[in-house]
């Protein structure tokens, strides 16, 4: 079913790359035939409680951070649609690229160890006495050339772009095209898998006749400053590795109870924490390869939320409220974005769309003080929001909500003409869910008032060390502004 779907999407997106003819009639039916394939990978692992509680249903692939597959939050009810009397007259996206094999320290430190532990194991045929391992006697790993596949889009990576912009070309029918200078542009990381992302977004889009379309390349080399969408690479202060120590604490925690459970079921494996790791990850990685992964069927809810949990403390020591650098790297985006929402005269698009890495989306909530659990938490008695030994159920932090594959964060500009509110309002959605700015949420449908949001964004900007001093980059031509947009 799954490789049907595929093959049949391939196609159609082979022949919207050789055919450049669309007309939208055609585009419309690749509309209706991608739309409900999006986010549901064949048959999602589901899992159920008793008979007697029909409504819980815990879908694995929505718990699994920055492996989860793309999916829409609902995280306050809000309807992500305009709100009546209102039309969104500019909109920008900041869009992660679409599903990969692995990420290539995943791969180096997690998946590979586990791999590499797997093959010296000389009793596999041990694993058929555990009815839930069984799968491992055969098992094969869905990365089969690390050194060709680690750090690429898979093909339901590129589907899932794709789908992206046919909703978006729905969503924005009067915004997508309408270019000044005829010519579309739409920007990204200098990276394979964000411009392999964002040609097969600009395919679902679609064309219009008279306008040609350009992919613009945004260099993560350091000289860059604050001038990339890749800041953690350009900032000479950000250290990637900030955040393992905690999450490791948690991680021998969460895993104990279920290396116990492991060992029990009779193989002579001896899990270890990293093994329970890895093969949590496996769940999400094989399944944008293959459709399915039988590791996705073998932890409980409960496990599953521990994961979850571990890379939520990791995301918030490097990428969120835990690092003081995050608000300085995200500003820069916040800036030239909230710029382009404020110009009264035409910008050369009314559509935006950057296509970027899992560090962007985190930085840019810290920039403008989204899922920030010490405003509703604080009053934890100074406690940390997530502490690092047990999970905190409440928190607003959740990565998966932001960190999916093809996570996003848009602004809209909404003009408003109704009864109750007229004028120009800013609505941010968060993975398609509308987000209420703290403070700021007097507007239709939880926006903030243009002139209001200008004024929480400069705001915001004062508050933060500019690039420069944050990064303390020393050397000259570094800038604080990030000016291609
Ligand atoms: C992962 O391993 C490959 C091959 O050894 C190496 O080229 C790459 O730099 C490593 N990446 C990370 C993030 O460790
Ligand atoms: C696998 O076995 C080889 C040879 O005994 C050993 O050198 C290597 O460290 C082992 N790897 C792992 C991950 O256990
Ligand atoms: C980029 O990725 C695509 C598949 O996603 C692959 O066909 C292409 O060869 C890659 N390009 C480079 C330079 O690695
Ligand atoms: C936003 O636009 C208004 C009207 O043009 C202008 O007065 C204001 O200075 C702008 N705000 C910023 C922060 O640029
Ligand atoms: C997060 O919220 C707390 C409490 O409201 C506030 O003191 C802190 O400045 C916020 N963090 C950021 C980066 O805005
Ligand atoms: C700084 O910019 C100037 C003008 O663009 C250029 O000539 C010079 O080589 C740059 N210096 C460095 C250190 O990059």
């Amino acid at each position: 079913m799954h490789s049907e779907v595929l093959s049949s999407w391939s196609q159609l997106n082979r022949f919207t790359y050789d055919l450049n003819c669309i007309s939208s009639l055609l585009l419309l039916l690749i509309c209706l035939i991608t739309k409900g394939h999006a986010s549901d990978i064949s048959t999602p692992p589901i899992i159920t409680a008793g008979p007697t509680y029909d409504s819980y249903k815990f879908n694995v692939l929505q718990h699994l951070s920055g492996i989860s597959p793309y999916f829409d939050s609902n995280a306050n009810e809000l309807s992500p649609d305009p709100p009546q009397g209102c039309i969104v007259d500019k909109a920008i996206y900041l869009v992660r690229h679409g599903s990969i094999y692995a990420n290539d320290y995943d791969y180096n430190n997690t998946i590979d160890p586990f791999l590499q532990r797997l093959q010296n194991f000389s009793n596999r045929a041990d694993f058929s006495k555990a009815t839930d391992l069984a799968f491992l006697v055969h098992w094969t790993s869905p990365i089969s050339n690390s050194n060709e596949q680690v750090e690429k889009l898979t093909e339901y990576g590129s589907k899932e772009a794709f789908t992206l912009g046919t909703q978006l070309a729905q969503r924005y029918s009067n915004l997508v095209f309408d270019s000044k200078n005829k010519l579309f542009k739409i920007w990204a990381s200098a990276a394979n898998r964000t411009k392999e992302s964002a040609s097969a977004l600009l395919a679902g889009l679609g064309k219009k006749q008279g306008i040609t379309d350009e992919i613009i390349t945004i260099s993560e080399e350091k000289n860059q400053g604050a001038n990339t969408f890749s800041p953690t690479k350009t900032c000479l202060q950000y250290d990637a590795s900030v955040g393992s120590e905690q999450g490791n604490i948690w991680l021998k925690q969460y895993t104990t109870p279920i290396i116990t459970r492991l060992n029990a079921m009779g193989s002579q494996f001896n899990f270890i924490a990293n093994d329970v790791l890895a093969m949590q990850e496996l769940c999400g990685y094989e399944t944008v390869i293959r459709g399915s992964s039988p590791f996705c069927k073998i932890f409980t809810p409960e496990e599953w939320l521990s994961f979850e949990y571990y890379f939520d403390i990791k995301y918030h020591y490097s990428l969120g409220y835990g690092n003081v650098l995050s608000p300085s790297l995200g500003m820069p985006w916040v800036e030239a974005s909230s710029d382009l929402l404020n110009y009264t005269t035409d910008t050369e698009q009314s559509l935006y769309i950057n296509v970027v890495h899992r560090e962007m989306p985190p930085l840019i909530l810290t920039a403008l003080n989204l899922f920030n659990d010490s405003n509703y938490v604080g009053a934890m008695n100074g406690n940390p929001t997530l502490p690092l030994d047990q999970i905190n159920y409440q928190r607003a932090w959740k990565s998966s909500k932001f960190i999916s594959f093809l996570g996003h964060i848009a602004l809209e500009r909404l003009q408003c003409t109704s009864a109750s509110y007229t004028g120009k309002f800013v609505r941010i959605l968060v993975n398609s869910a509308p987000q209420a700015l703290p403070g700021c949420a007097n507007g239709p449908g939880a926006s903030c008032p243009l002139a209001q949001y200008m004024d929480y964004v400069g705001d915001r900007d004062e508050l933060y060390q500019d690039f420069t001093d944050a990064c303390k980059m020393n050397h000259q031509n570094t800038t604080d502004v990030l000016s291609f947009l």
